[in-house]
């Protein structure tokens, strides 16, 4: 079956500065899966990741070459709507960056910024659909006003994920979503990860190999800003074709 496309990058180059960060970066992201970028420390992981909905452009002295084209768009022409962008492509922190504000201010927030507020009771429902999504509503229906700050670090990551949803994006970028969290939530998370996978292509930024493997269908390892190779996360993982990737998943550096 051919897999639909739902990002594709044609000679990306990303400098900072003087210091080229991404070099002739082509990738295929394809939708309704989950992608996993791996590589060691430094390798631009991050830095593609922000490409994808534009949140570079809050870099300074960072300039950007090449195409990245989502649902057919070149997404680096001056005229793109970056606020329309970055709700159609949503973000999730390493650390969740939930605000110091009620659990039900947290997702209104994001509503009020892209102009989905409407009527209050809409506005009720859209919460709670959100919440559901993420596993979260039978637990916090009770307490809509508690300050979220004061979740779990598993219930505000994923709060941020629903606040993400109820913008009803398409790509959900997540750049090491669990790094903050214990082993267990770590394996809850993944779990929302797959369940999502079924309706939004979702990219996964991480340093956890067995993560990669269990939460992805394809993978991506970057290596000095550069994709080294891109497959499916079964063949990467068991029988990738270039060297480079076999150290690396061997961990014989980074
Ligand atoms: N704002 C910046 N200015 C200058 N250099 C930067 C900036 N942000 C990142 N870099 C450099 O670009 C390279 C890629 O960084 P990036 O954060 O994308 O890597 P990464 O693969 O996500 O690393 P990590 O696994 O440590 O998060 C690194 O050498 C980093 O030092
Ligand atoms: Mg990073």
């Amino acid at each position: 079956m051919e897999l639909e496309t739902k990002i594709s990058t044609t000679d990306l180059n990303l400098y900072y500065g003087a210091f080229q960060a991404l070099t002739d970066v082509h990738i295929r992201i394809p939708a309704r899966n989950v992608t996993a970028i791996i590589g060691p420390s430094g390798c631009g992981k991050s830095t593609l990741l922000r490409c994808f909905n534009r949140m570079n452009d809050l870099v300074e002295r960072t300039r950007i070459e090449g195409r990245i084209v989502i649902d057919g768009q070149n997404i680096l022409t001056p005229d793109t709507d970056l606020i329309a962008l970055r709700q159609k492509v949503g973000m999730v922190f390493q650390r969740p960056n939930v605000f110091s504000l009620s659990i039900y201010n947290n997702l209104k927030f994001g509503l009020r910024i892209h102009n989905l507020l409407r009527r209050k009771d809409q506005i009720m429902q859209t919460i709670q659909e959100g919440l559901e999504h993420v596993g979260l509503w039978d637990d916090l229906k009770d307490k809509l006003h508690a300050n979220a700050q004061s979740l779990t670090l598993e219930q505000q990551q994923r709060l941020c994920i629903a606040r993400v949803l109820i913008l009803r994006p398409d790509i959900i970028l997540l750049d090491e979503p669990c790094s903050a969290l214990d082993p267990i939530a770590t394996l809850r998370i993944e779990e929302l990860l797959r369940v999502l996978r079924t309706d939004y292509a979702l990219i996964i930024v991480t340093h956890n190999m067995q993560q990669a493997a269990r939460v992805s269908d394809f993978t991506g390892f970057m290596y000095l800003g550069r994709l080294i190779e891109f497959d499916e996360t079964q063949r990467i993982f068991t029988n990738p074709a270039e060297p480079l990737t076999e150290d690396y998943i061997r961990g014989s550096f980074g």
